[in-house]
């Protein structure tokens, strides 16, 4: 729980969700196996305990964009694998090695680098390589990427563990989207099919993000790397709807709710609303309960500040039984009560 100093609201994770979401996604995707995605300090939520509570939920390993990141997760006893799924910076092999963590390699120069590490400290490293099927953000591009498997399985110090690429979008409705998913993977096949036939099969092919992982089952080898998924979120309607059209698909649990202190309250009459200059989300979630069911929508989150503009200011009320105190208090509220309609 992240607690605020002074504003009394806070993010709370269950870690409850994480272990159900990995559970159903598990299912969806098996027989591959899911790998969980804590980079970014798992999207805010908090890498030891996500990364702890998804394995305990199933996941075969996590994975990480940074070294750093994993090293963290090792000095908080994770012994289950760790893919890193940036390139390693400079320095960074020996890290890897030291940390027990799967670099992600795309370049000759990058497996140079993990020989010496490795043979440093006199030990043999998994690694997996990656091909850039068209995402351009990083991997081998497919003149390297034979080069770059051909000096691992070279290296006495190396096993080639896997070799994966990224889709760019497959949370993509749109049919230049999915054909564009359908080149990529065809490209992934390819590559595959170059390397069975040199006697090369890693035993780890993977692609697929979470909406990959849900709407392509094509993408799901053996292996599925679940980020949003695991915190119970869908990328975009097209990915959603899919998940939600087979009838035996149970729900994803948002792990993240943002709470609040109540510190004041007000009972407003319904046709008050207009008076109201907030952002629409926090509009919808006042007038939520005046609103047919179908229109009503999460609550608003709790950064987003409600001012109540008042057109008048009213003196409060003279104490008193039925608040009357003579002729002028009688003025004075038939005045209010004009100036208020
Ligand atoms: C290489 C890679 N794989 C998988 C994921 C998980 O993606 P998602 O959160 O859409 O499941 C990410 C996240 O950015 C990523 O960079």
């Amino acid at each position: 729980m992240a607690e605020g100093r002074t504003r009394p609201a806070w993010a709370e994770v269950d870690v409850s969700a994480i272990r159900h979401n990995i559970g159903v996604l598990r299912r969806l995707v098996e027989p591959a196996a899911l790998c969980a995605v804590v980079k970014a300090d798992a999207y805010g939520h908090g890498a030891t305990a996500v990364g702890a509570a998804a394995i305990e939920g199933g996941a075969a390993g996590l994975a990480v964009a940074l070294v750093d990141e994993g090293v963290e997760l090792r000095e908080s006893k994770i012994t289950a694998p760790i893919l890193v799924l940036s390139d390693l910076p400079p320095g960074g092999a020996a890290k890897a090695v030291a940390g027990g963590l799967t670099p992600t390699l795309s370049s000759v120069e990058g497996v140079e680098e993990m020989v010496t590490a490795a043979r440093a400290l006199g030990t043999s490293h998994s690694v997996h390589v990656k091909l850039d099927t068209g995402m351009h953000r990083m991997g081998a591009d497919p003149q390297q990427f034979f080069d770059v498997v051909a000096a691992v399985m070279s290296a006495r110090e190396l096993r080639l563990e896997g070799v994966w690429t990224h889709l760019a979008v497959a949370d993509g409705g749109t049919d230049e989207d999915r054909a564009f998913t359908d080149l990529q993977l065809d490209r992934f096949d390819d590559a595959l099919a170059r390397l069975a036939s040199a006697d090369v099969l890693p035993p780890v092919r993977h692609a697929a993000n979470t909406a990959g992982a849900v709407a392509w089952p094509r993408s799901r080898y053996d292996l599925v790397r679940c980020g949003l998924g695991i915190y119970g979120e869908l990328p975009l309607g097209a990915v959603s709807s899919i998940f939600g059209a087979d009838p035996g698909t149970v729900p994803l649990r948002p792990a993240l709710s943002i709470k609040a202190q109540v510190v004041s309250t007000r009972t407003l009459r319904c046709r008050r609303a207009p008076l109201l200059r907030a952002p629409a989300p926090a509009r919808r979630a006042l007038a939520c309960r005046h609103r047919p069911a179908r229109l009503r929508r999460r609550p608003a989150p709790c950064h987003v500040r409600l001012r109540v503009r008042s057109a008048h200011r009213r003196p409060a009320a003279p104490a008193g039984r039925d608040g009357d105190h003579g002729p002028d208090h009688r003025r004075l509220r038939s005045r209010l009560h004009r100036v208020g309609r």
